[in-house]
């Protein structure tokens, strides 16, 4: 499973990218509203950090199918590596079609996914990612990592090539999950990924390990 940065923030990503397992990164709108400047610049800068062999999805505001492909085919020429976030809708849909197709074509990541109706209908369109929302249908008292597995299983199943991106991963244990429902990526907050690197037993270990070898120095 691809481990994507979930983050708009240079810090956190040139944090992120230094530790060398992130391979794309995913914003939104929310996300992007945090930092400072021009959204184009920062969008450069994320492009540029995060590499550009490494997609990076970013949201389109628009909600009429031709409103958003303008959107995506001028924030595409902000950089190479920019795949255009989509929320899932008949607009949607309609934009998805447009943009993955012919000459001019752009990878797409239809978001804001919440069954597997949806993620279905965005592959048909022919998104190249689907992103289910896990930890907002937690929040609701569903099952968000069933969902995953379910998406996974189906688009599998009919040989959709959209790949699953487990999004809005609330902790460190989502991310367990995820790679073992089977999702191709799951998108991080800078927060979990950290987690991520912890374990008390790790803690305990090094400083075991140190005071041992400061001890035989004495
Ligand atoms: C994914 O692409 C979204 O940016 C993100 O995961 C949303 O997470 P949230 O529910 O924590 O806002």
């Amino acid at each position: 499973m691809q481990l994507y940065l979930d983050s708009a923030n240079l810090q956190e990503i040139t944090t992120a990218v230094s530790w060398g397992v992130i391979g794309g990164l995913t914003t939104n709108p929310t996300l992007v509203a945090r930092e400072t400047g021009s959204f184009e610049d920062l969008i450069r800068q994320i492009c540029r950090l995060v590499g550009e062999e490494r997609p990076v999805s970013v949201e389109v505001i628009g909600t009429t199918a031709e409103a958003m492909e303008k959107e995506a085919r001028l924030l595409a020429e902000l950089a190479p590596n920019v795949v255009i976030k989509i929320p899932i809708g008949i607009e949607g849909l309609k934009a998805v079609h447009r943009l993955s197709q012919g000459p001019k074509k752009i990878d797409c990541n239809v978001t804001l996914i919440f069954s597997t109706n949806q993620a279905l209908l965005a592959a048909r369109a022919g998104a190249a990612y689907v992103s289910p929302f896990v930890g907002r249908l937690d929040d609701i008292g569903w099952d968000g990592m069933g969902l995953v597995r379910e998406m996974v299983e189906i688009l599998g199943k009919h040989r959709l090539e959209a790949q699953v991106i487990a999004a809005s991963i609330r902790h460190p244990r989502h991310v367990h999950e995820a790679a073992l429902a089977g999702a191709q990526i799951a998108t991080i907050p800078f927060k979990v990924l950290e987690q991520m690197t912890q374990h008390p037993l790790t803690d305990l270990g090094i400083e075991r390990f140190l005071a041992d070898w400061n001890r035989k120095q004495e």
